[in-house]
């Protein structure tokens, strides 16, 4: 029996390779622009970052790397072995240095992002109304528009924040690559899951 395994092509992917590569496991090749890829005994699908835990959830894949920041946005019913270290960033509340924001808050905020079920509970818990306008990316350049008071996404180095003009009011929470699984994988191909997850725990 094999296990399907989803991945993104976006920023986790080198970590998950080199991790995969130490742990002795197969890895598909990136030269190919198949979505399905077989590679040993594993088979490997390429889906958006946001669709990992909803493929894993679905148990169209047994298992899936994503960031912390895809888990909290989709809140999806997945078991979350492993913490696997690399692709740490942070997810950030910015807006420009005139906003005032970071002395008060005003009492509506309009606020730019993609993780918009982030956005809307962390301004619930502060009791502050919030409008979402949710975006694809290049969020950095809403508050500058006039789209948004704010912003709310991820910072790895800081340098995209700051070459649009953006201060980091706060930190919502720090992020970094998971292993997801499906719940009924786990029992279903117990072996399997338990091998994958020795292994890869075995090298971080
Ligand atoms: C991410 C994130 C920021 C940027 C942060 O964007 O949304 O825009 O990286 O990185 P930095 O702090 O090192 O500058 P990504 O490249 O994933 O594209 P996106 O705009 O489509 O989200």
């Amino acid at each position: 029996m094999t296990l399907t395994i989803a991945l993104s092509k976006g920023r986790l992917l080198t970590g998950a390779e080199a991790l995969f590569t130490k742990a002795g496991l197969a890895f598909p090749p990136q030269d190919t622009r198949r979505l399905i890829v077989e590679a040993g005994d594993l088979r490997f699908l390429f889906v958006k970052d946001m669709d990992v835990p909803v493929y894993v959830e679905y148990g169209v894949a047994d298992a899936g790397i994503c960031g912390s920041d895809v888990l909290f946005e989709a809140g999806s019913d997945v078991l979350v072995p492993l913490d696997l270290g690399f692709g740490r960033c942070r997810m950030v509340l910015a807006a420009h240095p005139s906003s005032g924001f970071a002395a008060a808050w005003p009492p509506t905020v309009r606020v730019a992002t993609k993780y918009a079920n982030v956005a809307r509970a962390f301004f619930e818990t502060r009791g502050l109304a919030a409008e979402i306008v949710k975006l694809q990316g290049s969020v950095e350049i809403a508050p500058g528009l006039g789209l948004a008071d704010c912003i709310v996404d991820m910072v790895e180095t800081g340098r995209t924040l700051r070459e649009n003009g953006l201060d980091e009011v706060e930190e919502i929470a720090a992020t970094s690559a998971r292993l997801v699984v499906n719940r009924a994988s786990d029992h279903i191909k117990r072996g399997e899951v338990a091998a994958l997850i020795a292994r890869l725990r075995a090298c971080l």
